[in-house]
């Protein structure tokens, strides 16, 4: 992939069927989905489980656009490898998942994917400064990370606006996630996001029988964010 700053949705697959993961991916793609957002917990570090690389590995025959990884993990080293191999194009790591998250994101790069590192709500924007030479991506998060279909926290805004002003004219993409939808996206984008991720937004209401809802969902939020440019 190489970089620019269009309006990307990742649907999470999070909010998926978990008995249908293959005609899941298949159909948000078919619908208009730019990436596949995988959302991995280790119930230690957020309070859900979801996927081992296994799992990430079977997802990937599936996936024909990005399959965007996002650890959410610690500790995070051991594992870097083995989602590489499962055939993450992104793999994204929390700042607060350990004390050395530079050697992490060093780590991912010298996998050859591409490289994310991700704030909690909590984390201040200024905490990546001298992270910005190792990234193609900033994550930040508008919920505390566990759950799909949780309530956006604005501040996330205003964490954008400072995150963009730092990155300057680096090529650095800023993706947003939690409670990402038709209404919320437009500050965003306004303040310098353009990679949108979303869970109950893209799937509610849709199904791989109905999948055509699904593409009503993700052109709802698309228009959304491509009015606030
Ligand atoms: C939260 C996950 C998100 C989540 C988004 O821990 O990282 O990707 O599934 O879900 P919604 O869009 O429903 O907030
Ligand atoms: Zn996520």
């Amino acid at each position: 992939m190489s970089f620019d700053r269009s309006i990307k949705i990742a649907p999470s697959i999070l909010s998926a069927d978990f008995a249908n993961f293959g005609a899941e991916i298949r159909a948000i793609e078919a619908e208009g989905a730019d990436w596949v957002h995988v959302d991995v917990m280790d119930g230690h570090f957020v309070p859900n489980l979801t996927f081992g690389p296994p799992a990430v590995k079977a997802f990937r025959p599936h996936v024909s656009t990005f399959m965007d990884v996002h650890l959410m993990i610690a500790p995070v080293d051991p594992y870097i490898e083995a989602y590489a191999e499962a055939g993450a194009d992104m793999i994204t790591a929390h700042i607060e998942a350990g004390p050395h998250i530079h050697r992490t994101l060093q780590a991912i790069k010298a996998t050859g994917k591409m490289a994310g590192v991700s704030l909690n709500p909590g984390t201040p924007a200024e905490s990546i400064e001298h992270l910005l030479d190792l990234v193609d991506m900033v994550l930040v998060m508008s919920v505390n990370p566990g759950f799909g279909g949780q309530k956006f926290i604005p501040s996330a805004v205003e964490k954008v606006r400072k995150v963009r002003q730092m990155i300057g004219d680096r090529e650095i993409m800023i993706q947003v996630d939690g409670g990402v939808d038709p209404i919320t996206v437009g500050p965003l984008v306004a303040a310098g996001a353009d990679c949108f991720v979303a869970g109950s937004a893209v799937f509610k209401g849709g199904s791989v029988s109905n999948p055509s809802v699904y593409g009503e969902n993700i052109r709802a939020i698309r228009a959304a964010a491509e009015a606030a440019r």
